[in-house]
């Protein structure tokens, strides 16, 4: 997904650099946001935080709405060239509320970090860390979400679950809500589900390429050379995935309406069904709902 870098160029003077010391973070309840103080503040500027500050620009996002904050050195410098006026700093500051886009074992050190700002509405995408823990690291009045977002997320086309701790409110909800559909939809879910989330829609990218993995040897097999068996395969795949987002019919109806009786797609779909696909994904989502179970606990 393209940056919106005509928007961004325009207010790269009020980046808010300058304006550097702890503000006071609201969360209060009409929703409305303070304008002297960044309206996000990304902890960890690695693959999702990065995702993340490209698709708020891309939804037009103010380059000064947005701090990222990142230890490495390297990372920083190349976060700053690929978001111009974005703040890219080595420790928090005040914002309208922190994402907490770390790996979960940096999770502890992140939310301390946090809470020494004033800071009190904090989003985790991190895997597995539960909202008591989160609240256990945090100011003892921060409101605290979670959600699962998925590696498509990288290119706008993700999709997350959230769930909100028992503190957060609707503001809180609605500015998560925001924030995480600029890189794709967004669905609630209470955080009990968000294991069941990880198997199918955390791991599920993973499943389809591997499809599609199978599709490339199978046109192979079948003669195919390798690149077009790789440009059939993909284009399949990314095709029908746009077919079934963009039309807004169910999948089983637009499998119906490719298949003729007595066609082509009938013979395949029904070794697909012999052989157990669909049993095959539903052990694989319960496999990975389980682990992701085991790896919080
Ligand atoms: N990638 C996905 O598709 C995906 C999907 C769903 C959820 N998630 C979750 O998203 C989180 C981030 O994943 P990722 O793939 O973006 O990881 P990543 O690429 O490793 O990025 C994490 C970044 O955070 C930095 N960091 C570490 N400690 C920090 C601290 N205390 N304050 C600020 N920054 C800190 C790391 O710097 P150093 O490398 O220098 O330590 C790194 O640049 C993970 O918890 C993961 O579970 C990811």
């Amino acid at each position: 997904m393209p940056v919106d870098r005509g928007s961004a160029a325009g207010v790269q003077g009020s980046s808010g650099r300058a304006a550097s010391g702890h503000r006071h973070c609201r969360r209060g309840g009409d929703g409305s946001v303070t304008p002297v103080q960044p309206k996000v503040l990304v902890v960890g500027g690695g693959s999702m935080g990065g995702a993340l500050a490209r698709g708020l620009l891309a939804a037009h996002w103010r380059p000064a709405d947005i701090v990222i904050v990142e230890p490495s050195p390297d990372r920083r410098t190349a976060l700053a060239a690929l978001f111009p006026g974005v703040v890219v700093e080595t420790e928090p500051r005040d914002a309208d509320g922190a994402v907490l886009a770390v790996k979960p074992v940096d999770a502890e050190a992140a939310c301390r970090s946090v809470a020494a700002t004033r800071c009190r509405r904090v989003l985790s995408i991190m895997a597995g860390v539960t909202v008591t823990r989160l609240e256990s690291w945090l100011a003892p009045s921060s409101a605290v979400l979670r959600a699962m977002p998925n590696t498509p997320a990288t290119v706008g086309a993700g999709v997350s679950a959230l769930a909100a701790g028992s503190t957060a409110s609707g503001p809180d909800i609605a500015w998560a809500e925001e924030v995480l559909g600029a890189v794709g939809d967004v669905v609630r879910v209470p955080e009990e589900s968000l294991d069941a989330v990880t198997g199918l829609s955390g791991s599920g990218p993973a499943y389809v390429f591997l499809v599609t993995e199978a599709l490339v040897a199978a046109g192979q097999s079948a003669g195919l050379s390798p690149e077009v068996s790789r440009r059939l395969a993909v284009g399949t795949v990314a095709g029908a995935g746009r077919l079934l987002a963009e039309s807004g019919e169910p999948p089983e109806r637009l499998r119906a309406q490719v298949t003729s009786p007595g066609g082509t797609t009938e013979a395949g779909l029904r070794v697909l069904e012999e052989r157990g696909l669909r049993e095959a994904l539903a052990a694989a989502v319960v496999a990975a709902t389980e682990r992701s179970r085991e790896l919080g606990a």
